[in-house]
């Protein structure tokens, strides 16, 4: 539900000290980190990274599991190696798998730049095989027709499972459909009980959220494939990125407990015509869906949230406050209780003691969304500013009142996300950090879910 990115071109990382954040020239932010032509291949993960990192003193930023200088852009890279097929099953032919323009998201396209021509993508799994049909003819159009010319289209996953050929077991799985039909433990939505049933070697990507079910059975299906041997990753890709690992890795050398965590998810929502994403019963509403990103930086940030704590309110549809003039759908399709709210703002206390605060607000017109993520600690001010298209990090450190601003040109935490997972298929687990767990994922999922419903529990009641 993103739009942006436009082409820019390659540079270092920038570092500049501003004397505010105010006046920081508007021009240092509209760089969008992630453009779709060029993006880039972050190696910023690497065991060999992790390893000069460790044994160079002279870098004092530089984390044992995190480069900063590593070259991510993708012209940089060397060409993926010949060598043997690399099979991949993809389920879900929609925009996360296959692109769209509302954002930078395109799994298909990172995993052919990660494998280069070793990509065989075995088999596409989808109930619309119209969908599947279009995503694999505009693939056998272009330069990656290898990785595509030999595709199936299943309708389900027990479909694939019974009548895949011969010798084309998958070595990765890539979950990308609704999270309805997902994470739960009834038959039709309980897809993670068959993969590792079916494939209990094989490494597996799942999108978030989670689940649109129950949240004890998201924490059922954690327990399941925590005791699995598959390797798994679920899409909180904001991890990834270079400035929010920068983040991290100040909190750690610094010794700092995370004392506040503020989150600001503004979206535009002109454009978003979707009618289902505007219709709770459907997506299950703004914080669940959407600003789930946002849920999960907290916690990356601020540690186990303590979810007895969390307290929220909302501005509905009815509210004389709540009318929005540029609805792009027609609302009377959804029933007036599954209206999704304009604005959500919630507090909640990390077991730390910290405290964590969320505002949602589907109220910005055009395209952009505003979204930024405060992190406070003693002296400390690390302030996350818009991390889907241009991410910086103002840092205020103590005994200097100004703010340094940091950013890493050309990021691409979707191709970083990739890239890990199939480092670790191929070279073993561990060999480069999966940054968000299923079970992880599951608590975020909670999380959300907490906050909606203690929106609603002190939501307005319509006259
Ligand atoms: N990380 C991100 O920034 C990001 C961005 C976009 C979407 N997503 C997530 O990706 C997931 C998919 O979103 P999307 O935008 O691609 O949706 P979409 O509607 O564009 O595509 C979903 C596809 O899944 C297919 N499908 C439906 N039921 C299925 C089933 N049981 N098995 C297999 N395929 C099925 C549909 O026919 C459709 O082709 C969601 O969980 C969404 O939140 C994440």
């Amino acid at each position: 539900m993103l739009r942006s990115l436009t082409g820019r071109t390659a540079s270092q990382l920038v570092r500049s000290t501003a004397p505010t954040a105010a006046k920081v020239p508007t021009g240092l932010l509209a760089a969008p980190a992630f453009n779709l032509p060029s993006a880039a291949a972050p190696r910023n993960f690497s065991v060999s990274a992790r390893a000069s990192a460790v044994t160079n003193p002279s870098a004092p930023n530089a984390s044992p599991e995190f480069d900063p200088h590593s070259v991510t852009a993708m012209d940089k890279q060397e060409p993926p190696a010949p060598g043997s097929d690399f099979n991949v099953v993809i389920v879900g032919a929609g925009n996360i798998n296959f692109g769209s323009d509302e954002g930078p998201w395109n799994h298909s396209f990172r995993l052919e730049h990660k494998l280069g021509p070793r990509l065989k993508v075995v088999a596409l799994i989808d109930p619309s095989a119209t969908r599947a049909d279009a995503a694999l003819t505009v693939k056998r159009n272009s330069f990656v027709l290898s990785a595509y010319k030999d595709t199936i289209v299943y309708p389900d996953f027990e479909n694939y499972v019974k009548n895949r050929p011969q010798g084309q077991e998958p070595h990765a799985i890539w979950v990308g459909s609704p999270p309805a039909y997902r994470g739960q433990e009834t038959p039709g939505r309980d897809l993670e009980k068959h993969l590792v049933k079916a494939f209990p070697d094989v490494g597996i990507f799942i999108e978030k959220p989670v689940s649109t079910g129950p949240v004890s059975e998201a924490f059922n299906v954690a327990k399941e494939l925590n005791g699995a041997k598959n390797v798994v990753s679920v899409g909180y890709m904001l991890r990834y990125l270079k400035v929010v690992q920068k983040m991290k890795r100040i909190l750690e050398e610094n010794n700092l407990k995370v004392m506040a965590t503020n989150a600001r998810y503004f979206m535009a929502y002109e454009h978003t015509a979707k009618l289902d994403w505007w219709d709770k019963s459907q997506s299950c509403g703004p914080i669940v869906e959407q600003a789930t990103h946002f849920c999960d930086l907290s916690r990356y940030f601020g540690g186990e949230v303590d979810l007895d704590t969390v307290m929220a309110h909302s501005l509905e549809h009815f509210e004389p406050a709540g009318h929005l003039s540029k609805m792009p759908i027609d609302e009377n399709k959804i029933k007036p209780e599954e209206r999704i709210p304009r604005i959500t703002c919630a507090t909640w206390k990390y077991e730390s003691g910290a405290v964590g605060s969320l505002t949602h607000a589907v109220a910005l017109q055009g395209y952009n969304y505003a979204t930024e993520l405060d992190v406070l600690a003693d002296g400390f001010s690390l302030r996350l500013v818009d991390p889907y298209n241009a991410p910086v990090l103002y840092l205020r450190r103590p005994g200097d009142d100004h703010e340094e601003v940091i950013r890493y040109n050309q990021d691409d935490p979707f191709f970083s996300e990739v890239s890990n997972l199939i480092d670790n298929i191929e070279k073993g687990p561990g060999s480069a950090p999966i940054l968000s767990s299923y079970e992880d994922a599951a608590k975020t999922y909670a999380l959300t879910w907490k906050i909606r419903e203690a929106s609603e529990k002190s939501a307005k009641k319509p006259a």
